[in-house]
Formats: structure tokens, C-alpha cells, sequence
């Protein structure tokens, strides 16, 4: 019987576990992890994250073949595959902070397997890491193997938050590289029979290590540079009256740009687009390329800018102030359908805000009070600047409140910022909403989710990314 073991059990170790784990019945799967606490929520009824379907995903294999434990050792001497799936934060101190990735998890990871390993394995990278660490891994359980073969594989992941399940089962392709020697071969061989119990033959590409590992962190940093791309587009629609979804549709219908992630928004976030382009910067430094280093730094200066310029055009609409005024923050998390606030685009945004003294009231339907909370009072890393920390002050997070549901947030605001696309925002009562906000009342949409002429009917004055300004807009420009 063919064990696995995966180091980690985050966002990515834990939904790709539990559906190798569903797929494949004659597999046992264990999800090892040092969080006692982040165990013990996967073996219980409340999963530590939230992800549509995985629930029922874990529900069906758990206890049967798919495992959750803190026994890292004993579960990593058993399995003949260890996937490695713990986190690569970007370094803040020492040499690469701000962009490199700090991958002090990892080596830990590779030397604990070393040291326990008695039989053969294949090793598999499956965060996110810098091209060549799997060089670098390789060497840490070559030196340590103490008669050991070890084989390392890149298999990078491209699942999606939110829609992480679906990606799973239907990915539109399994990346596998490897060593190109008959063992690495082999290895590759193994991995691929293990996707190909449910992911067709020719969705599963085999490649050499490095090509592997640079194909992760360019198809984030391609995917990235669309949002960047129309989200510069969106500022040039709102200077000359053009409607940013208008030119998304029409420029999607060419088969050569295609219609997918083109919605211009309030930027993007989430764990991996900003980490992976700022290693992917870091690498070309290192290389001596400070031409290409410099057109990917291009991608994150225009989501910070994008950031920048909604709060401009929040306090520049009321008067260009909002010292003390109640806004309503509706979405914490970097997109629907997750709790996860990694770079999300509200922290810059409502720091922001807090910056110009406006006190916030925030709701997400899934992100924790104690989360947003601590997202807020973190200091805030300047990756162009490394060695200037953003200091917060402890003082601002008075200026917080976090709310039950979104009437009781928007109730005697100024303004309500929409920061995450959640469908419930799209169905609210809003001329209730209007009826009990102060006047002049504004909406200021950061993802294009409502219907700006039915609120402007109502009362409202509307700023949504991108599209033609209300006259007021036009008489309150924002400075970026
Ligand atoms: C991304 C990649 O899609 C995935 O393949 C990879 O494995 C990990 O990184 P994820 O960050 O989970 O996945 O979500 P994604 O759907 O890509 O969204 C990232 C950010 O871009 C979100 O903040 C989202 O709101 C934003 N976005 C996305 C836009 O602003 N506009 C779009 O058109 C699409
Ligand atoms: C382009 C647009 O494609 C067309 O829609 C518009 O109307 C006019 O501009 P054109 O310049 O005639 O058309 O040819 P195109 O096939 O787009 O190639 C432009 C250049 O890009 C060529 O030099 C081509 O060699 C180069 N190219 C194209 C690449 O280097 N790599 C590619 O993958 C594609
Ligand atoms: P990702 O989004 O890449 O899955 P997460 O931060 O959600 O990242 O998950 C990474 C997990 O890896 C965390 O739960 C962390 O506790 C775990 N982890 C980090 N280092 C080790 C280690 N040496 N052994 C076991 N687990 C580890």
C-alpha cells in the first residue's frame, strides 16, 4: 500500500490531502502539522479553514484513509511519498528581506526527514519556494541520507481559495518535475499514478525541476499582471469616462487575451500573487537581470497604487476629510468564499483610512473579529523599502469596531467601502441601508459587484472602480 504523508496542514496541504485521499481509496493520506491546535481542528466538527465543499471531501475519508495528527515523525518514517506543503513567508530581516523567501520552515522540514527516514522516499515541494530550493533540499537530504535514496520532486500547486475543491478535481493541469535520471524518472512515474486516478493523462505534464519550479511562479506573476494590467486600465476609464467592464469585454472576446480575470478591482491578494512576483524580482536581482527584476516590480507598485487611489478617492469625495467619521467596511477577506486575510487589499485600504482618522466599522462574513482585529494593529512592511518598518499605532485600533452583519456596520455611516466580493453584499436592502446612513450618503464599490444606477436612484452617490464618475466625483477629484 502506497502511504503519503504531507508536512503542513494549511490551505494548500490540507483540501489537496483530503482529495487525494477521496480519489484514491487504496492510498493512505496523513496531514502531519507542528499546530497542536490546527490538528485538533481538522479531527473535529469546526475545520480550521473555510473552503465551499471540503467539508464534505474530509468527512468521507477521514478515520478511513485520510489522517490528521501531530506525530510528525512516526507518519514521515512510514510513507514512501512526503509531500511538503508548510509555509515560505517572505523574509523581513537579513539578507533578501522583503522579498526573498524565508525558508527556515522548509529546511527544518527536509532535515527532520532526513534524520528519521530509514526506508527510501520520494520528496515532494508543493508551497510555493524559489527556484532551486528543490537544489538546495536535495543537498540537505543527500548529505544527511545516511544510505538513503531520496528522490525530490516540484509539484507545484495552482489551486485557487474559494474554489479550491473544484480546482482539485478538476484541475486544468498537474505539474510534475523531476530529476531527469532513471530514478528521477521513476519518481515522476510514481507521482503521476497517483493524480492519474482521476486526472485524465494529458492534463499531467512532466518537466525537469527547475521548469517546474520558475512555472509556478510565473503563471502567478502572468496571472497577476492582468489584474495590475486592467486595473491601470481602470484608472485611465475613470479619467476619460470609459467603463473599465466594457473594455474588459470587449478586449476578452479575442482569443488571445480571453475573457478570464479581467475584473478590475480594489487589487489583489491573498498568500500567493505579491510573495511569488517579489521572489520572482529577488531571483532576477541575483541573476544580474535588474531590467526583468524591475517590469515584475511594475505589477505590485500598480496594486499599491490602486490601493492608494481608492482611499484618495474615499476622503477626497467627503470633503477631503474623514476624521471621525463612522465607514462601514463590508469584506475583510482577499476574496469570496474564504476567510483568509493574507495581503488583503482591506488592510492597506482601511489602515489607510485610519491613517486620515475615519473610525471603521468592519464586517466579513468569515473572517474572525480577532483576526481583523490583529491584521490591522501588524506593522506594515514596506517591500521597496525593507528597511523602513510602517510603524501602527497602538491608538489606532480604538478607531475599529467589528460588526454582526452588514446593516448593523453601515448604520449611521458616511460611506460603505464593498472590499470583498461576497454574494450576500450584491442582494442587501439598500435603500434601507440609506434610509439609516447620514447624508450625503456614499458607496464606493471595489470590486463592481452592485448595480450603480439602481443606488444612485435611491439617493446614493456611487464611485465603482473604473466606470464613468457621478458629477460630484468629477467636482472632488482624487489625487493619486
Ligand atoms: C492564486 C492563483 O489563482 C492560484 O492558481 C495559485 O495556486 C495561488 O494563487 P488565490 O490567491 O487563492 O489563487 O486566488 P485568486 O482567485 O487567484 O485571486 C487572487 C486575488 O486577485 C484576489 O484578491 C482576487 O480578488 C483578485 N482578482 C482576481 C481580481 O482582482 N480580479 C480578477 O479578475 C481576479
Ligand atoms: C497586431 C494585432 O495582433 C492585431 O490584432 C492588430 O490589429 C494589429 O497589431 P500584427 O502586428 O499584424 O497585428 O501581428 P501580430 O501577429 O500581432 O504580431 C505582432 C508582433 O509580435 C510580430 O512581430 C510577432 O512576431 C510578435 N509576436 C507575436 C511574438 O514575438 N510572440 C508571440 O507570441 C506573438
Ligand atoms: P499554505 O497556504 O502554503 O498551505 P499555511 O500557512 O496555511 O500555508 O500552512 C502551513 C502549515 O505548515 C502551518 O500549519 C504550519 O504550522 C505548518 N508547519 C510549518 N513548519 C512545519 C514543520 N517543520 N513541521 C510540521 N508542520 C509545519
Amino acid at each position: 500500500m502506497v502511504k503519503i504523508c504531507c508536512i503542513g496542514a494549511g490551505y494548500v496541504g490540507g483540501p489537496t490531502m483530503a482529495v487525494i485521499a477521496l480519489k484514491c481509496p487504496s492510498i493512505e493520506v496523513a496531514v502531519v502539522d507542528i499546530s497542536v491546535p490546527r490538528i485538533n481542528a481538522w479531527n473535529s466538527d469546526q475545520l480550521p479553514i473555510y473552503e465551499p465543499g471540503l467539508e464534505e471531501v474530509v468527512k468521507q475519508c477521514r478515520g478511513k484513509n485520510l489522517f490528521f495528527s501531530t506525530d510528525v515523525e512516526k507518519h514521515v518514517r512510514e510513507a514512501n511519498i512526503v509531500f511538503v506543503s508548510v509555509n515560505t513567508p517572505t523574509k523581513t530581516q537579513g539578507l533578501g528581506a522583503g522579498k526573498a523567501a524565508d525558508l527556515t520552515y522548509w529546511e527544518s522540514a527536509a532535515r527532520m526527514i532526513a534524520d528519521v527516514s530509514k526506508s527510501d522516499k520520494i520528496v515532494v515541494e508543493k508551497s510555493t519556494v524559489p527556484v532551486k530550493t528543490a537544489e538546495a533540499i536535495e543537498k540537505i537530504l543527500m548529505h544527511n541520507s545516511r544510505g538513503i535514496n531520496f528522490q525530490i520532486l516540484s509539484n507545484p500547486e495552482f489551486l485557487a481559495e474559494g474554489t479550491a475543491i473544484n480546482d482539485l478535481f478538476k484541475p486544468d493541469r498537474v505539474l510534475i518535475g523531476g530529476r531527469e535520471t532513471p530514478e528521477g524518472m521513476k519518481a515522476i512515474k510514481a507521482l503521476k499514478d497517483v493524480y492519474a486516478h482521476w486526472v485524465p493523462e494529458d492534463r499531467i505534464l512532466c518537466t525537469n525541476l527547475w521548469s517546474a519550479e520558475v512555472s509556478k511562479l510565473a503563471a502567478n506573476a502572468f496571472l497577476a499582471q492582468r489584474i495590475s494590467s486592467v486595473n491601470a486600465m481602470s484608472a485611465l476609464c475613470e479619467a476619460t469616462g470609459a467603463d473599465v467592464s466594457q473594455v474588459s469585454h470587449a478586449i476578452g472576446f479575442d482569443s488571445r487575451i480571453g475573457p478570464k480575470f479581467l475584473n478590475a478591482s480594489v487589487g489583489f491578494g491573498g498568500s500567493c500573487f505579491q510573495k511569488d512576483i517579489l521572489n520572482l524580482v529577488y531571483i532576477c536581482e541575483c541573476n544580474g537581470l535588474p531590467e526583468v527584476a524591475n517590469y515584475w516590480k511594475q505589477v505590485i507598485k500598480v496594486n499599491d497604487y490602486q490601493k492608494t487611489r481608492f482611499v484618495n478617492r474615499v476622503v477626497s469625495s467627503m470633503f477631503n476629510t474623514v476624521s471621525g467619521k463612522k465607514i462601514a467596511i463590508l469584506g475583510f477577506a482577499f476574496k469570496k468564499d474564504t476567510g483568509d486575510t493574507r495581503e488583503t487589499p482591506a488592510i492597506d485600504v482601511c489602515k489607510g483610512l485610519m491613517g486620515d482618522k475615519a473610525r471603521l466599522s468592519i464586517y466579513d462574513p468569515q473572517v474572525p473579529q480577532e483576526h481583523i482585529q490583529r491584521d490591522l494593529q501588524m506593522n506594515k512592511f514596506d517591500w521597496d523599502h525593507p528597511i523602513h518598518l510602517q510603524p501602527t499605532s497602538p491608538s489606532t485600533i480604538n478607531q475599529v469596531i467589528v460588526a454582526s452583519d452588514a446593516y448593523e456596520a453601515t448604520k449611521d455611516s458616511h460611506g460603505v467601502c464593498i472590499l470583498t466580493e461576497w454574494d450576500e453584499f450584491k442582494n442587501l436592502d439598500y435603500q434601507k441601508i440609506y434610509n439609516n446612513m447620514q447624508k450625503p450618503a456614499f458607496v464606493f464599490d471595489g470590486r463592481n459587484i452592485l448595480d450603480v444606477e439602481k443606488l444612485r436612484k435611491i439617493g446614493f452617490i456611487v464611485y465603482s472602480i473604473g466606470k464613468p464618475l457621478d458629477k460630484w466625483l468629477k467636482d472632488m477629484p482624487a489625487v493619486a
